[in-house]
């Protein structure tokens, strides 16, 4: 279940990771033939030699195999095997280091801001992990319907989505690009070419977008995609472009000619 108020309001989500089974994906991701795309395919397990057996059976339909370390939704008051996986850097590490050995396409750790992510991204990237997904949803968060006078979300609480998150995700992102020498995949309240370019200056090459999709068809998000890479490369018109990846941590030295 999603809750989106009104505007700008927080989004919620309680989906507790819904999905069918690894036949069912394998016969969806072969039938699936992307043109002129790559695809990233995202695994969770409830065990880390479960993410190393889903990650093993979906690597030959994936470019890339995302590692969901991160997803906050939960019955409140218990922990969820995905919240004690992702806030731990040692079981972390651990699946990463199956997952590694299971295959071999590039991997990323995507992280969450409910943890320790600095420490996890060290154990995840020590375990073999090539790339670093900054971040999942963050919370839980909790909406109530003032008519119903109960908790909106079927699952009572929600990962928070959408603009409410862009400004926790931006700082994971800033720091990590600070911290490690890896590609890094930016995810959070990315809207409009402002927010990509945002994320680009803070350290991340590659973009993702979650929440600015939802209740839009295809062509209204194709639109979207299409309205947010033309303002970034309007926005790099005459700029050095490889220089713009993490160019917030690069400030010019002060000038002191009038000290
Ligand atoms: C409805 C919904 C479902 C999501 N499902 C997943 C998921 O299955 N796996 C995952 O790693 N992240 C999932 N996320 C998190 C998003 O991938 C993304 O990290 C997060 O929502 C921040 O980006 P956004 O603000 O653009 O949505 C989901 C988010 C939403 C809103």
């Amino acid at each position: 279940m999603v809750y989106s108020g009104e505007g700008d309001a927080p989004v919620l989500n309680s989906l507790a990771l819904p999905t069918q089974s690894p036949d069912d994906w394998e016969k969806d991701l072969g039938a699936l033939r992307l043109q002129r795309s790559r695809l990233i395919v995202s695994v969770y397990g409830g065990t880390p030699a479960e993410f190393a057996r889903v990650a093993e059976r979906m690597a030959p339909f994936a470019d890339a195999i995302e590692v969901n370390l991160g997803c906050p939704n939960k019955v409140p008051g218990e922990q969820t095997i995905m919240e004690s996986i992702g806030q731990s850097p040692s079981i972390s590490g651990e699946v990463m280091r199956l997952v590694r050995a299971a295959c071999g396409k590039p991997l990323i750790a995507k992280l969450s801001p409910n943890s320790d992510y600095l420490a996890v991204a060290e154990a995840c990237l020590a375990a073999g992990a090539d790339a670093l997904g900054c971040g999942n949803t963050l919370g839980p968060g909790l909406a109530i319907d003032i008519t119903t006078r109960k908790p909106i979300l079927a699952g009572t609480t929600g990962g928070i989505s959408g603009p409410a998150l862009k400004p926790i995700n931006l700082r994971m992102t800033y720091e990590a690009y600070s911290r490690f020498q890896c590609p890094i995949i930016a995810y959070g309240g990315i809207a409009t070419w402002q927010d990509a370019v945002e994320y680009t200056l803070a350290g991340a090459c590659v973009l993702g977008i979650g929440t600015a999709f939802l209740g839009k068809g295809t062509r209204e998000s194709a639109e979207l995609t299409r309205a947010l890479w033309e303002g970034v490369v309007a926005y790099l018109d005459g700029l050095p472009f490889p220089d713009l990846v993490g160019a917030a941590h690069r400030l010019p030295a002060p000038d002191l000619t009038h000290a």
